[in-house]
């Protein structure tokens, strides 16, 4: 990872945690249970690659990081949500999460259920309402519209849904790329997208590029995660390694083989970097953000 972007991320790890501890209720509110699981899951945990996206592009567009931290926050609670639900029995079945007991294990199913429920509404309560953000309210909106989009049965919940469809079967490899746009890659377009809308009068052609950007970065980060299911190890990834496998999921290593994912994901950093070659040097934390993640070891 480069200087420059180690060092930003650990200014937007420290920032994003400060901003969703301001955001979540406090555990003394009622229902206590509930609220200390949504901080227990959302807080202290994560690479925050989402947020990071939103600062980093904030960043090329020449927005304040005050500006951002609503956007940021919405969807990394949204991202936090799809974890939980992900790890439950009735999905992928985890028991660890982040380096702890995912939420069902540490609390209980229905909680872990209510939790990412109340993280939803709570996304969207902050794109909504949060002083952060301003925009003028039908800029809000489009904010608020394409994170819908992008959490719904057209965005991560739709391609959650394909995945559970596809346990066992071999899918193509255009079947394959739809399941991983939709199931990680919307969120990671949305996280660019915040951005990109907070900053008004944006020229559309600048929009389109960083879409196009974000579109690639959010395909390599599932083919990655794909590898580093197979290839990594649990103390690394703080989560079960090999749960792909065990669980009988298409992947891109189980159809290209280790070396082809690997190759797929270097094509898509290539892409990504020529979305970004009219930017100037604002957008140098983009450009290694996309190879950190193809290179990342968690
Ligand atoms: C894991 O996402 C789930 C996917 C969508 C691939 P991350 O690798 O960003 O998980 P955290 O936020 O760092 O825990
Ligand atoms: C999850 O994909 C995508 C989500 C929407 C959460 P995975 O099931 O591969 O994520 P991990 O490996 O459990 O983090
Ligand atoms: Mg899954
Ligand atoms: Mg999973
Ligand atoms: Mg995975």
């Amino acid at each position: 990872m480069s200087n420059a972007l180690k060092e930003y991320l650990v200014c937007v790890q420290n920032r994003v945690e400060r901003a969703l501890d301001l955001r979540l209720p406090s555990e003394n509110i009622l229902p206590n249970k509930l609220h200390q699981a949504m901080r227990y899951t959302v807080l202290e945990g994560g690479k925050r690659m989402r947020p990071m996206l939103t600062y980093c592009t904030g960043k090329a567009l020449g927005l304040k990081e005050e500006q951002l931290d609503g956007p940021a926050c919405a969807v990394e609670l949204i991202h936090v949500y799809s974890l939980i639900h992900d790890d439950l029995p009735a999905m992928d079945n985890d028991d660890l999460r982040r380096g702890k007991a995912t939420c069902h294990i540490a609390y209980d199913q229905a909680t872990a259920i209510l939790t990412g429920d109340a993280l939803q509404a709570l996304a969207f309560e902050v794109l909504a309402n949060d002083p952060s953000i301003k925009v003028d309210a039908s800029q809000r909106l489009k904010m608020i519209t394409n994170l819908t989009k992008a959490s719904g049965s057209q965005g991560m919940v739709g391609g959650q849904a394909i995945d559970l469809a596809s346990v066992g079967t071999m899918l193509t490899l255009p079947e394959l790329e739809n399941m991983h746009i939709h199931k990680t890659g919307a969120l990671i377009r949305a996280s660019v997208n915040m951005a990109a809308l907070s900053k008004i009068d944006l020229d559309p052609i600048i929009a389109k590029k960083l879409d196009h950007y974000a579109k690639c970065i959010g395909l390599s980060f599932q083919v990655k995660d794909d590898i580093l299911d197979e290839e990594s190890d649990t103390a690394t990834l703080g989560k079960t390694q090999g749960k792909d496998q065990d669980n009988n999921k298409p992947t891109y290593p189980a159809l290209l083989g280790l070396a082809g994912a690997k190759q797929k994901a270097h094509a898509l950093h290539e892409q990504a970097i020529e979305s970004l070659s009219g930017f100037s040097a604002e957008a140098d934390l983009l450009r290694d953000l996309s190879l950190y993640i193809i290179q990342r070891d968690h």
